[in-house]
C-alpha cells in the first residue's frame, strides 16, 4: 500500500502572519491523521517561520522550488540545501507555472531533481499536457519527454523518494478538473513508464499525486482511483477548511 501525500502549494500567496495563522488551523485539525503524509509549499521567505511554527508536528514544509546548485554565484537562487537548513523536507520542482512562464526545460528540471537527492530532500516532480497537447491527442507523447528528460541519470535510490504529480496544464486554477478516469489512465501510463525506465517494483511503490482544481467536492472521486495516491492543491489549499476536507478525504 501506498501512503497516501497531500500537498498545498501556496504559491504567490500569504504574509509570514497569515502563513502562521494557516498552519496552526491545520496542525490543531488535522493532529490525528497519521496514515497520510501532509505538506504544505509557502513561499521562501515564510518557510522559515512556518517550519518553526509547526516544530516536530505531522505537517511537513516544502518549497515551491529551487536552484541547482548547493553554493555559489548564483544572486538571487536558493539551494536545496538551504531549503533543508530552513526546514524543508520537500522541493516542488518542474511545475508548469515555472516551465511555461520562467522557460524551465526538462534538462534544467533534471538538475534540480538531482540537486535535491543530493541534498538528502524529496522531490515532488511535476509533469503534465497542455490542452492543446491535449487536444492533439499528444498526452502520453509529453509525459513520456518531460519524465525521461526530467529522470535521465537520476540513481534509483533517489528516484524511490521522488513524488510525481500528474497535473495537466488546462486543469490548474481553472476549475476545470479531469475526470478521475482521465487522471487514472495519465497515473497508470506514467506507472508503467516508470516500470519500464527503473522496475516494477519501484513503479509499485512510488507516489504518483494529482493536480489540477482539486477541491472538497472533488477529491474523494479522484483518490478512489487505483493509480491516484495523493494530491498537490493550489487554490483550495489557502483556505484551512477546503484543505483540512481535502486531507480528510474518504477513498472508497
Ligand atoms: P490548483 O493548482 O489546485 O489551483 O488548480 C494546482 C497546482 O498548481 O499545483
Amino acid at each position: 500500500m501506498r501512503r497516501p501525500f497531500i500537498a498545498g502549494n501556496w504559491k504567490l500567496h500569504k504574509t509570514t502572519a497569515e502563513a502562521v495563522t494557516l498552519v496552526k488551523a491545520l496542525e490543531a485539525n488535522l493532529a490525528d491523521v497519521t496514515d497520510r503524509d501532509i505538506v504544505v509549499a509557502p513561499v521562501f521567505t515564510v518557510l522559515t517561520s512556518v517550519s518553526s511554527a509547526l516544530g516536530d508536528s505531522n505537517i511537513a514544509v516544502a518549497a515551491q522550488n529551487c536552484f541547482p546548485e548547493m553554493q555559489g554565484a548564483y544572486t538571487g537562487e536558493v539551494s536545496p540545501l538551504l531549503l533543508k537548513d530552513a526546514g524543508c523536507r520537500y522541493v516542488i520542482v518542474g511545475h508548469s507555472e515555472r516551465r511555461q512562464l520562467f522557460g524551465e526545460t526538462d534538462g534544467f528540471i533534471n538538475r534540480k531533481l538531482k540537486a535535491v537527492a543530493d541534498a538528502g530532500l524529496t522531490a515532488v516532480f511535476c509533469v503534465g499536457e497542455t490542452l492543446e497537447e491535449r487536444e492533439q491527442g499528444r498526452t502520453f507523447e509529453v509525459l513520456e519527454k518531460q519524465l525521461r528528460g526530467g529522470l535521465e541519470n537520476l540513481l534509483r535510490d533517489a528516484m524511490a523518494r521522488v513524488v510525481v504529480a500528474y497535473e495537466p496544464v488546462w486543469a490548474i486554477g481553472t476549475g476545470k478538473t479531469a475526470s478521475a478516469a482521465q487522471a487514472q489512465q495519465a497515473h497508470a501510463f506514467i506507472r508503467d513508464l516508470l516500470s519500464r525506465l527503473y522496475d516494477a517494483d519501484l513503479a509499485c511503490r512510488i507516489r504518483i499525486v494529482y493536480g489540477g482544481s482539486v477541491k472538497p467536492d472533488n477529491v474523494d472521486g479522484l483518490l478512489s482511483q487505483q493509480d491516484i495516491d495523493g494530491a498537490l492543491v493550489g487554490g483550495a489549499s489557502l483556505k484551512a477548511e477546503d484543505f483540512i476536507r481535502i486531507v480528510r478525504f474518504l477513498p472508497s
